[in-house]
């Protein structure tokens, strides 16, 4: 069989780093293509010299440039995303534009050059402050932030394009994804704030936030699972673990691994800590795991290997 051919977008940030690693074990040649706004070439240069991956930086917004990256490829995995629910807040046109367009440039390439399979980063965030727990992939949200809103536009232009090309999806619902060269978040700004002051930790809202930490290669692997094995023309999966943590149980975690005792807590109060932020998210697993997948990693250790991870990498000392 000839070697299948992979475009990855956000191919230099962290979950998609991760996923070329495995792509490439698995035989696949890539295309990782970023614009470098948040990704960094740094995550990708253990494959320096590796000749069956390419990496062109180039930005999804722009349709002709997507146009160019499409011909010869069997699947498109798609990462790329403006992934800050607080800036949108702000700037209300980034998850438009960085998320439903680029989706929709990517979703127009695919259908001219007749390159079948999209499988889809989506986000646990889609659901919203969900009434139904564990939340099934069917529940019907009201969406909190922009962020979701343009992943589930997203999905639904995905379904949409499955009626008149010759298209099919895999969307994955993803929960907090951790791990080796994640840069943001709750653990990575604990390991700041921390190193700046050991003695004080400012938590954003009451600390009784309830997420699933999910170790980055169990993410990966459940990807691979529902892609190969979910042979509906629109697919969609929730990926998370079944053991939630709080804030305040992330922050014991980061400061045991930080060596540090007696640290004062400083609640800025309420039940979430920005406005989108949902206090509790848990995602039913059971279609992924009917297909054979189980998360390996346990929340606690994927969350202590992320603290350590971005301690040894200057999180607050670059
Ligand atoms: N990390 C998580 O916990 C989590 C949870 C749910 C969903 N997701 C989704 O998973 C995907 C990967 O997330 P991540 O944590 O690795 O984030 P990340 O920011 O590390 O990766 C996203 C990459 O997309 C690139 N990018 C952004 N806009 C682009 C554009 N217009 N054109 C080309 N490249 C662009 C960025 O430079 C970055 O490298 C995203 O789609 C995100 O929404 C992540």
């Amino acid at each position: 069989m000839d070697e299948l051919k992979a475009l990855v977008t956000g191919a230099a940030g962290f979950i998609g780093s991760h996923l070329v690693d495995r792509l490439l074990k698995e035989g696949w040649s890539v295309l990782g293509v970023d614009n470098l706004s948040e990704g960094r070439l740094e995550n990708l240069a253990h494959l320096n010299g590796n000749e069956r991956l390419a990496f062109r930086k180039l930005d999804l917004r722009d349709a002709a440039v997507v146009n160019e990256a499409l011909p010869g490829v069997d699947a498109v995995f798609h990462l790329a995303a403006h992934a800050n629910i607080r800036t949108s807040l702000v700037d209300h046109r980034a998850d438009l534009e960085h998320n439903l367009i680029a989706t929709l440039n990517l979703l127009e390439a695919m259908a001219r050059e007749r390159v079948r399979d999209l499988v889809f980063a989506s986000t646990s965030a889609i659901y919203g402050e969900a009434t139904l727990k564990p939340t099934p992939e069917s529940y019907m949200p009201v969406q909190t932030s922009l962020y979701g809103a343009s992943k589930l536009a997203s999905e639904a232009y995905m379904q949409a394009f499955s009626q008149f090309s010759e298209i099919s999806s895999w969307s994955f619902r993803f929960s907090n994804v951790v791990g080796e060269r994640m840069r943001r978040g709750v653990i990575h700004d604990f390991v700041r704030k921390l190193h700046e002051n050991p003695r004080e930790l400012e938590i954003l809202g009451d600390g009784k936030q309830s997420k699933e930490y999910i170790y980055v290669s169990d993410c990966v692997e459940a990807i691979l699972t529902g892609y190969t094995k979910a042979k509906e023309r629109v697919n969609a999966f929730n990926i998370a673990v079944e053991d939630n943590l709080t804030v305040d149980e992330v922050a014991d975690i980061v400061i045991s691994e930080m060596g540090l005792s007696g640290v004062r807590r400083k609640y800025t109060g309420g039940p979430r800590g920005w406005i989108g932020d949902n206090p509790v998210v848990h995602l039913s697993i059971e279609k992924l795991k009917a297909l054979g997948w189980r998360p390996r990693v346990r929340a606690r250790d994927a969350v202590a290997i992320t603290a350590r991870w971005a301690m040894a990498h200057g999180a607050g000392g670059e």
